[in-house]
């Protein structure tokens, strides 16, 4: 099986920024802005960006960048309710998905992800679990409200499933926050401390650049970001296109955008260095 590169990045204090993808432009761009930093990247698939590419087209799409960068490049599943779907994306090319049984009942979430788990560590795929409730929408798990990850059970969750990383709900939301976001740094410290598998923390859009180096330093080691991304390449596609409604220069477009999202990207990227001098 490929090496874990997320006990990597909790041994060197840094996170793998994991974004959310539904174009190879969005893909590019990341990619460039990772290269910048020379951390590795996940480039990550919905549910339903999955099915819009399709599962191998999506994997083998990510293979060439990683082959064509001096970083590694990796292929993830997000946020996956569906274990058909989840074990097609695992057989056809994924490096990583992640199982979301969050909104199950605990001893469903263990025996699911579990089994989930088992399944891909045979096919040589790493695997994500969540436990706790993300308020906000991410694909098909939409909830009003947090329940914070219950220390009580995280050990025990990662025993029993065998996954190889951990989603947490510290305060953490996903899409844009409403008021300031507050990150419950005391019970990520107990998680810390409690945790075997790597922690990773979601809905990295809109969490202050200095909090987000402050997890990391305290063990996360990837953060998600999707929302921010959307945003940078709706905005531009409304810019260029207000400024050249009559340019017909496809690729002039296409590399504006990309480097929007690349700054957008390498925004988040400086956090994931994990230093102390980030704002
Ligand atoms: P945001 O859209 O809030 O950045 O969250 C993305 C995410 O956590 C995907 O799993």
């Amino acid at each position: 099986m490929r090496e874990n590169p997320l006990l990597k990045a909790r041994k060197e204090h840094y996170a793998i920024g994991a974004f959310n993808v539904n174009t190879f432009d969005e893909m590019v761009a990341i990619a460039d802005a990772a290269a910048q930093v020379k951390l590795p990247v996940m480039l990550m698939a919905s549910m339903s960006s999955a099915k819009f590419f399709t599962p191998s087209v999506f994997a083998d799409l990510v293979h060439t960048l990683d082959r064509s960068y001096p970083i590694d490049i990796i292929a993830h599943l997000d946020h996956c309710t569906d274990p058909e779907l989840l074990l097609t994306c695992a057989r056809e090319g994924f490096d990583s998905v992640m199982y979301d049984g969050s909104h199950t009942p605990y001893q469903d979430n263990v025996r699911v992800t579990g089994e989930l788990a088992a399944q891909c560590h045979s096919l040589g795929v790493l695997i994500e679990g969540e436990l706790g409730i993300i308020a906000g929408e991410e694909g098909p798990v939409k909830s009003k409200f947090s329940e914070f990850t219950d220390p009580d059970c995280a050990g025990d969750f990662i025993e029993k499933t065998g996954i190889d990383s951990l989603a947490v709900s510290i305060g953490n939301q996903h899409g844009f926050y409403k008021g300031e976001p507050k990150l419950q740094f005391e019970l990520l410290e107990e998680l810390c401390g409690i945790c075997t598998a790597p922690l990773v923390l979601h809905g990295g859009t809109g969490i202050p650049g200095s909090d987000i180096a402050r997890a990391i330093r305290m063990g996360i080691c990837k953060v998600n970001v999707g929302t921010e991304i959307r945003a940078a390449y709706a905005r531009g596609i409304l810019d260029y296109a207000g400024q050249h409604a009559d340019d017909a220069d496809v690729r002039k477009f296409v590399t504006y955008l990309r480097s929007r999202i690349q700054e957008t990207a390498g925004r988040y990227m400086e956090c994931f260095l994990g230093k102390e001098d980030i704002q």
